[in-house]
């Protein structure tokens, strides 16, 4: 079975609800009935709710930029999952990297979010990527394999099937700076294969692997072009209605 690719795009701390619902209205019209990918839209928390009232009933779905591993408590400033659920939303994005450089976020709090994703249906989008030095220093297998490893601590084949994991080199997000498909399609590569080794040749085969960092429509075709590539994670690409429809439409 060919794997569907998701587009997906992460605002990060932009946009309004008014500038979200802006942007929603005039994307959907440009990206109506695109049925070859699913397309997934990651606002800041305060415009979730309008965004998930925005692509209702359309080919468009929405998510969290970030979820708390616990049902409920005291967590000043975070969201649980079944905050996420209630306000209709179905996708979170797990362990991103500004998360882990900004807010100590481990491998080990990516595998607590990842259970409770799972546990409540929610589909998780498990990033990971190397930082310069480590690509610089050779290490950029390692680094993969250890962040799979530990994201993936207690997951089941039988429970992974939602899983996405994106590869984001860190290098890459912001910098202006892309992977070439050849270095994104041997990380990905790097990655299925332990995917396979820790949940077998099936969930590894059906795995999506999205592509993250500097994902432009000038070089969306010749990333997305490539079978081993199942979407990519925009980020400042994906602000823009015009920008972003021209990456899912490459
Ligand atoms: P840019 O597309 O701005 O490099 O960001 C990538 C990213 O971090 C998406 O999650």
């Amino acid at each position: 079975m060919p794997r569907k690719s998701l587009i997906a795009a992460n605002w990060k701390m932009y946009k309004t609800p008014a500038e979200a619902k802006a942007f929603t209205d005039a994307f959907l019209s440009l990206v109506a009935g695109h049925d070859r990918d699913e397309i997934a839209l990651f606002p800041s928390v305060t415009s979730l709710a309008t965004v998930v009232a925005a692509v209702a009933g359309s080919n468009v779905s929405a998510g969290l930029q970030n979820m708390h591993f616990a049902e409920e408590g005291a967590y000043t400033g975070e969201t649980s999952a079944s905050m996420l659920l209630a306000v209709g939303a179905t996708h979170t994005l797990i362990g991103h990297s500004e998360r882990r450089q900004y807010f100590n976020e481990t491998d080990e709090v990516v595998n607590k979010k990842l259970h409770t994703a799972l546990k409540h249906g929610i589909i998780p989008v498990v990033c990971i990527g190397e930082v310069l030095a480590e690509r610089e220093g050779g290490l950029t297998a390692e680094v993969l394999k250890t962040q799979i490893a530990g994201a993936f601590v207690g997951i089941t084949a039988e429970a992974a099937a939602p899983i996405v994991i994106a590869y984001e080199p860190v290098w890459a997000i912001g910098t202006g700076k892309t992977a070439t498909p050849e270095m994104a399609v041997e990380a990905h590569k790097i990655v299925r294969a332990e995917v396979a080794k820790l949940l077998g040749a099936d969930v590894a085969a059906a795995v999506r692997i999205l592509y993250g960092g500097s994902v432009k429509p000038e070089n969306a075709t010749a990333l997305l072009g490539e079978e081993e590539i199942d979407g990519a994670l925009v980020g400042g690409a994906s602000l823009k209605a015009d920008s972003f429809a021209a990456i899912v439409k490459y």
